[in-house]
This record gives C-alpha cells, structure tokens and sequence, in this order.
C-alpha cells in the first residue's frame, strides 16, 4: 500500500493533553493554547470537554474556554461529549465537533465513563441524535484498541465491533486509541487492517500513546495500513485519569518532523509548534517530552 500525500492531524493537546494535569492550568493559558495551536495551522483541535467536573475537575472550565478562544472558520474546534449533559454545553458554546468515546473492553468503559459498553451506547444514541439534527460533527474514539489497563489484550473482533456501532450512529470519523502505548508496530497494522474491511479507511484515525516509546513506528505502522488522519499532542502532554501510569500522546513536533520529512503533507507549521511546545511546558514547569522539538528548539536557540 503507498503512503498517503497528506495527513489530517488532530491536535488534542488542550483535552487529552491537559486533562490529567494534577494542578488546575489557568483557562487564560489554556485559551492561548488554542489560539497559538490555530495559528499554527491545525485544521481540528481538539478543545475541551463536557464531562463531569467531579470526575475531570480539569476540564471544569470547558464553557469559559470555549466562549474565549479565537476561532478560525477553517479549524473544527472538537469537544468530549459523554451523555446528554455534555451535548448541551457543546450546543451551547458552538463546538463544531463532538467526540462520543467508548472503549473495547468491558473494565475501561465501566472505569472512565461508569458503565458497560453497550450501555454507553445506548447512552449515545440520543446524543447522536440531537447532534445530527443541530448539524455538529460527530467522531467516535475507541479506547484500549491496542490493549488495556485491567483486562491485558484486546481482541480485534471488540475493536470492530465498537467500531462498527459507533459508525452506525453517525459517525463520520473513528479513532483507533492506544490509551496505554502498549501497541506494536505489527500489532497496529493487523488492527488497522481488521477494522478497514469493515470501514472505509479515511474514516479511521490513529490515536497512541507512547508510554512505551512505541508511538513514532506505529503511526508508520498506521499509514502503511491506510490510515491519514493522526492525532497528537504539542510536546507530547497528556494522559488518562482512568489509565494509570499511561503516559502523554505521541508528540505533535516528533509526528511533523516525521511526516515532513517522509514528504507527506500536513498544513502545520512545525516551527511554530517546537515554539508552543516549548512555551506550553514552561507553562507547566517541566522540560517538553518531544524529542525533535527539544532537538529544533536547541538549533533554533543557536
Ligand atoms: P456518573 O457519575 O455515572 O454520572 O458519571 P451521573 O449522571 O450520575 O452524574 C454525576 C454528576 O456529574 C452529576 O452531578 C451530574 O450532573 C454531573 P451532581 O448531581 O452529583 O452534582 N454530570 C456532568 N457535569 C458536567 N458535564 C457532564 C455531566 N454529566 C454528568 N457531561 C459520566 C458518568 C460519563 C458523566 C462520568 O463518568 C464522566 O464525566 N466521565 C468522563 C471521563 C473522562 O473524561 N475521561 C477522559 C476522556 S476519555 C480519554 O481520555 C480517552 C481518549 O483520549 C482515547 C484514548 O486515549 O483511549 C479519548
Ligand atoms: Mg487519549
């Protein structure tokens, strides 16, 4: 199969990124996020969440942040929504997007959203529902597609399952999610492959974790098998409340300086991410994770 010539990429740095930060981030800095991740060309950000504050007291702040950014009509500003509740915070702020999210094994879905998985679909349904006649986006993420943290494997046939189901309520993108980094190259290229007989592949994205320093050679993984949207997060911040000891999402600046230099196309501008991720991890008191942009910022810095 030959590479694709360009790739969407999902900036989710200000949700997953943020989400599992222990101290409350200030909603100034996380609206300057976004605005300098717009800036920089990403075409879907991945802004908040409308999940219970009790549960994600991290993205209490999702109505301030949303009505504060700077939008650009060309960037789809995407939400978490898990029920009803978080549909009418993403109505009400104009959320172009919203992310229902499931999981393929039983012991995540009860852990992260408190219920089984065919209930969270049920759940969805009339999520999707409005959603669908408000005209928003709808995406579903499928968590530990590559593994998870109480039950070990995952098979496939879950994967497509859940996939499957979600597709049937309208969604127009699905992510394949790594939640715990454990993926493998050859193991992401059978799940692709699986889960891309039963829907079309430029619907499916790739989303990993790279606790396991994994996430680089899966996402070539991913475009050998298919796939052109990937999702990642500027100085590679994030992690699962409900995934213990899950580490950040692969980091945007290492998948451009991938991507570029493998002549794929991406419409962001890495210079200008190397300097959001370095100013966004000075924000938080810690070096950035991301390999090439410490490596850019260094060369930069003369
Ligand atoms: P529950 O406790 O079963 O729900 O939680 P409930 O309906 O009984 O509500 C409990 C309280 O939460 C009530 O407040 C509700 O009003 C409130 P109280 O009456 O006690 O004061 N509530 C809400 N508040 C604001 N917005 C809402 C909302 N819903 C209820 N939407 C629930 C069920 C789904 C709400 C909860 O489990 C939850 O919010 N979970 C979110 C978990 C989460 O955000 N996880 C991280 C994102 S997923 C992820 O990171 C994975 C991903 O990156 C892919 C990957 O890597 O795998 C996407
Ligand atoms: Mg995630």
């Amino acid at each position: 199969m030959s590479l694709p010539d360009r790739v969407k990429i999902v900036e989710v740095a200000a949700r997953d990124g943020l989400q599992n930060e222990k101290q409350f981030i200030a909603t100034d800095v996380k609206v300057e996020l976004i605005n300098r991740l717009t800036a920089a060309g990403f075409a879907n950000i991945e802004t908040t969440s409308f999940v219970s504050p009790k549960w994600v007291p991290q993205m209490a702040d999702a109505t301030q942040v949303m009505a504060s950014i700077q939008r650009n009509p060309n960037t789809l500003y995407s939400v978490l929504t898990p029920n009803l509740k978080g549909l009418e915070g993403a109505l009400a702020s104009q959320a172009n997007e919203i992310v229902i999210f499931a999981a393929a094994s039983e012991s995540f879905s009860q852990r992260n959203i408190n219920c089984s998985i065919a209930e969270s679909i049920a759940r969805f349904e009339p999520v999707a529902e409005q959603a669908k006649q408000a005209g928003l986006l709808i995406r579903g993420s499928i968590s530990c597609a590559l593994g998870c943290p109480y039950e070990g494997e995952i098979a496939i046939d879950a994967v497509v399952d859940v996939a499957k189901r979600l597709e049937a309520l309208g969604c127009h993108e699905l992510d394949v999610a790594d939640t715990i980094g454990v993926g493998t190259p050859n193991k992401v290229y059978e799940v692709m492959r699986t889960v891309t007989e039963h829907i079309d592949p430029a619907k499916i994205s790739g989303h990993f974790h790279d606790t396991y320093g994994q996430a680089i050679a899966n996402i070539v993984a991913a475009l050998n098998a298919g796939i052109s949207i990937i999702h990642s997060s500027t100085a590679g911040l994030g992690g699962c409340p409900y995934a213990k000891g899950a580490t950040g999402n692969v980091a945007t600046e290492d998948v451009l300086y991938l991507l570029h230099n493998m002549g794929i196309q991406t419409g962001v501008d890495l210079d200008a991410v190397v300097d959001i991720g370095q100013w966004i991890s000075a924000q938080l008191g810690r070096p950035s994770f991301s390999r090439a942009g410490n490596a850019l910022a260094a060369r930069k810095a003369g």
